[in-house]
């Protein structure tokens, strides 16, 4: 019997850990990346226990799995097992992203905030000296603040319904992030509002007067699906000239991990694109 001397090489793993998972655009965004920029390799969904995503994530390391997307509700669990952190990481409390390097460490980033800002440069929103009303302070509120200061946002305002969460964020930052409840936003010119709720999710809206849409420019969602939300459409019938969801976030946010992890910038906008037909269809 002959042997070959040459094993076949083995295609790199990566996956996405959720639960649910099972409508995760993950694997679709990045095997298109993949096949953009020429990469081989293997990216899935795995479905983890709630209370097991340490467990889920060493099997697959043992399996050979190289990197993973983490989203809802294991971000803070990632963050607990990652042993070194980025600095934006740090800032958001919070990992959406794991790889190891060549000597075994496992670090954890965070690509959420610097992927609404790329979408927000994409949608040609001026963050230089804008004032930012950043609406809801859950889990999808922490990790964009560092990120929009960088970017050179002058002050940001966390107004939500329960206080005491939104002091809580502002505290972790300098004197450029205030919090404040719906009823006391500040009479200021915002120019760019950011809905940071789960209100999408129940087909509401959070309480925002109209009278601070006065000076914005453009308004946006993390949330996305078939038709704009109800913030959204407020928005719109209220007269903000420009309206975004948060899908170019999600792709974005994708090409920050694919790039972290292959070295290799994926282009956001033939996937971006890919996505939206098939959400209208
Ligand atoms: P997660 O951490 O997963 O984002 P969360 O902690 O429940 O989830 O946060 C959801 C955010 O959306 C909160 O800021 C919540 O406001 P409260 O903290 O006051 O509950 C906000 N939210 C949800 N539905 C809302 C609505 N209809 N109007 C305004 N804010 C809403």
């Amino acid at each position: 019997m002959v042997f070959s001397s040459v094993q076949a090489k083995s295609i790199d793993q990566y996956a996405v850990f959720g639960n649910p998972i099972g409508h995760s655009k993950s694997p679709q965004i990045h095997q298109s990346f993949a096949g953009q920029t020429g990469q081989q390799l293997d990216y899935r969904a795995i479905l983890a226990p709630v209370d097991g995503f340490a467990d889920a994530w060493q099997r697959f390391v043992d399996a050979g799995g190289r990197g993973g997307n983490v989203t809802v509700p294991f971000k803070e669990q990632a963050f607990a097992l990652a042993q070194q952190h980025s600095e934006r990481a740090l800032q958001a409390g919070a990992v959406n992203t794991l790889y190891i390097d060549a000597d075994g460490t496992l670090y954890g980033d965070n690509t959420d905030g610097i992927g609404l800002v790329a979408d927000l440069h994409r949608l040609g929103a001026l963050l230089a000296d804008a004032n930012i009303l950043l609406l809801g302070a859950g889990g999808a509120c922490r990790g964009v603040i560092g990120p929009l200061l960088a970017a050179g946002a002058a002050g940001i305002c966390i107004a939500n319904r329960t206080v005491g969460k939104a002091q809580s964020i502002a505290a972790l930052f300098d004197d450029r992030v205030h919090a404040c409840g719906y009823a006391e936003i500040p009479k200021q010119r915002w120019h760019l509002i950011i809905n940071a709720t789960s209100s999408g999710l129940t087909d509401s809206r959070p309480p925002l007067h109209e009278q601070h849409l006065e000076y914005c420019q453009l308004a946006y969602d993390m949330l996305y699906g078939k038709t704009p939300t109800p913030f959204l459409q407020w928005c719109e019938a209220q007269g903000v000239p420009q309206t975004a969801d948060g899908l170019g976030m999600l792709v974005s946010q994708a090409a920050e991990a694919f790039y972290i992890w292959r070295g290799v910038r994926p282009e956001v906008e033939p996937v971006l694109n890919q996505l939206r037909e098939q959400l209208n269809r």
